[in-house]
């Protein structure tokens, strides 16, 4: 006989895997079904954010930035070091470990909350009063039946038409995260935002870095003085090599590795050899494979499946949450969506501010904005002022030798409700967390002003940003 549940969840990703703990906190008899294997077999969970994504780049990232500290930056401090060297299969066997803690610590917690793992490929057989599934694993097929089912199925990368991904040579972001040895020279498709993390973690480790970017603009999703400030900092010395309004042509491997021929912004034609290559150049929601068709439910002309703004898909009883719907493929973005979406299963009423969700680039400096970008306040004719302050005159980003970029803030210019702000700099991916609640909660940004920031930190940058407001900063 099929197990029967309250709430199934398809994904164990973040979206899924909180989806599913939230549910079973609320009592109700929740099951996860996920089918990601680790490259030796074992079924795992965590999905594209825990295995191959947010967490094993953030450990790239620190390590990379630690060598490069330990390169470039310790001579400031007085601290001579020599014969800096790094082992790379040290660094990445850290960073799997760290994903291997992770995503067991996700079985730790589904067996704590009483989620029962189904692990396998998870698709739609029929609908009725319950939903009848199918989960295909190593054991086999099992028939599973839900009241509520909640789509979670993530993103996978796109590629390009034509240039098959190898992993090794062409890689896309699982490649890219494990390469055996440091490419001498490594192409980039795509300056976005994989884009320029990864290629930042290699250049860093010594690769030559070239990156290929279709449009014109530079990170045309940021504040454009944050772009502007990101460009000057990011193409400079022992930076990266950006190529913007770049049309990239055949891809083509070679003994060596893989060339890439391309026409620059102005028309020339130009080839560029290089030992792997990173396309970088967004990602594809996941519904193949479903059972969606015999369902009829409802997918969008871009592959999204349709939901409302609590995430209601077009039938009853079932959701959809994270990368496969629309909104920004942000791992807090969909585990919100997967509270919300519990929460209303069981009665209660989840909700999502979609205006308060935080962007982070981990990049050096980090670059983290939340609400309005200056360009939007000005296309959508709303009258703001904007305050802003650099971390050049802050003693703690002095003292940690990280002094560039600044905050900004753009609140309305006649309430003062905060309804923008921007950060390039040191730890800015933390620093963003107290506009996150000042937006969430309405603040204008006389409140930040007024609200107590210690001596010396990150923070008082901020509190100057909104001091800078009114004109009134007293640093700078
Ligand atoms: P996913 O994490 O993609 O999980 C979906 C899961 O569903 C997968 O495990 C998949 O195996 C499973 N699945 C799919 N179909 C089925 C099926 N039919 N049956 C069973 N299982 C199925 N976001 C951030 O917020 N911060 C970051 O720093 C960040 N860094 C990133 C770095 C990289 C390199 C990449 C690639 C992404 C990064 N992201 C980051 C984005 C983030 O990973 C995604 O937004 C997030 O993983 C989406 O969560 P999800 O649960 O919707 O989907
Ligand atoms: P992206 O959407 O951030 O960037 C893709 C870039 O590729 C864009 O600038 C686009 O103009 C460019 N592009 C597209 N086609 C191209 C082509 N043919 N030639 C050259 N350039 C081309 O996508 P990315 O970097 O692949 O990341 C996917 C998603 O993963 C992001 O949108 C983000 O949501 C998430 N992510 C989040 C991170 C974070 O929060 N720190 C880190 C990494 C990924």
């Amino acid at each position: 006989m099929a197990q029967s549940f309250d709430v199934v969840v398809i994904g164990a990703g973040p979206a899924g895997y909180i989806a599913a703990i939230r549910a079973a906190q609320l009592g109700l008899a929740t099951a996860c079904i996920e089918k990601w294997k680790t490259p030796e077999g074992q079924y795992a969970l965590g999905g594209t954010c825990l295995n191959v994504g947010c967490i094993p780049s953030k450990a790239l990232l620190e390590s990379s930035e630690n060598y490069a500290r330990a390169q470039h930056k310790l001579q400031a401090h007085g601290i001579t070091v020599s014969g800096v060297k790094f082992d790379l299969g040290k660094m990445l066997a850290r960073k799997n470990l760290i994903v291997r803690k992770m995503t067991a610590g996700i079985g730790g917690l589904f067996r704590k909350n009483k989620v029962t793992w189904l692990q396998g490929h998870g698709r739609f057989v029929s609908g009725g009063t319950t939903w009848k599934l199918e989960v295909d694993g190593d054991r086999g097929s099992e028939a599973v039946e839900a009241t509520n089912v909640i789509i979670a199925t993530g993103s996978s990368a796109r590629h390009l038409p034509g240039v098959p991904v190898d992993n090794r040579i062409v890689c896309d972001n699982e490649g890219a995260l494990d390469f055996d040895s440091v490419p001498e020279r490594l192409g980039v498709i795509g300056a976005g935002v994989i884009g320029l993390e990864l290629g930042s973690v290699w250049r860093r480790l010594g690769s030559e870095v070239k990156i290929f970017e279709a449009l014109p603009t530079f990170l045309g999703a940021a504040d454009e003085t944050v772009a502007e400030e990101a460009w000057r900092i990011f193409s400079g010395e022992r930076g990266l090599s950006i190529a913007l309004g770049a049309s990239v042509g055949t891809v083509s491997k070679s003994k060596k590795g893989v060339t890439v021929a391309y026409k620059t912004a102005d028309g020339k034609s130009a080839d560029l050899d290089c030992d792997r290559l990173i396309i970088s150049i967004g990602r594809s929601p996941n519904t193949q494979g479903l059972g969606a068709e015999r369902i009829g439910l409802k997918i969008d002309a871009k592959g999204f499946i349709e939901v409302d703004k609590n995430c209601r898909a077009s039938l009853p009883r079932v959701y959809a949450i994270g990368d496969v719907v629309r909104g920004p493929m942000l791992a807090h973005k969909g585990e919100d969506e997967g509270v919300m979406v519990a929460e209303i299963i069981a009665g209660q009423h989840g909700h999502v501010n979609y205006d308060a969700i935080p962007w982070v680039m981990y990049t050096m400096p980090e670059i983290a904005w939340v609400g309005k970008t200056e360009q939007q306040l000005k296309a959508e004719g709303v009258a703001y002022r904007g305050g802003r302050f650099p971390f050049a005159y802050n003693g703690r980003a002095l003292g940690r030798d990280e002094s560039e970029g600044f905050i900004k803030i753009l609140a309305d210019a006649r309430t003062d409700r905060i309804l923008g702000v921007h950060a390039i700099g040191s730890l800015a991916s933390e620093l963003i967390a107290e506009a996150v609640v000042a937006i969430e909660f309405g603040a204008s940004s006389e409140d930040i002003a007024r609200i107590c920031h210690a001596h010396p930190s990150l923070s008082e940058v901020m509190r100057e940003a909104a001091l800078a407001v009114d004109k009134r900063s007293l640093n700078g």
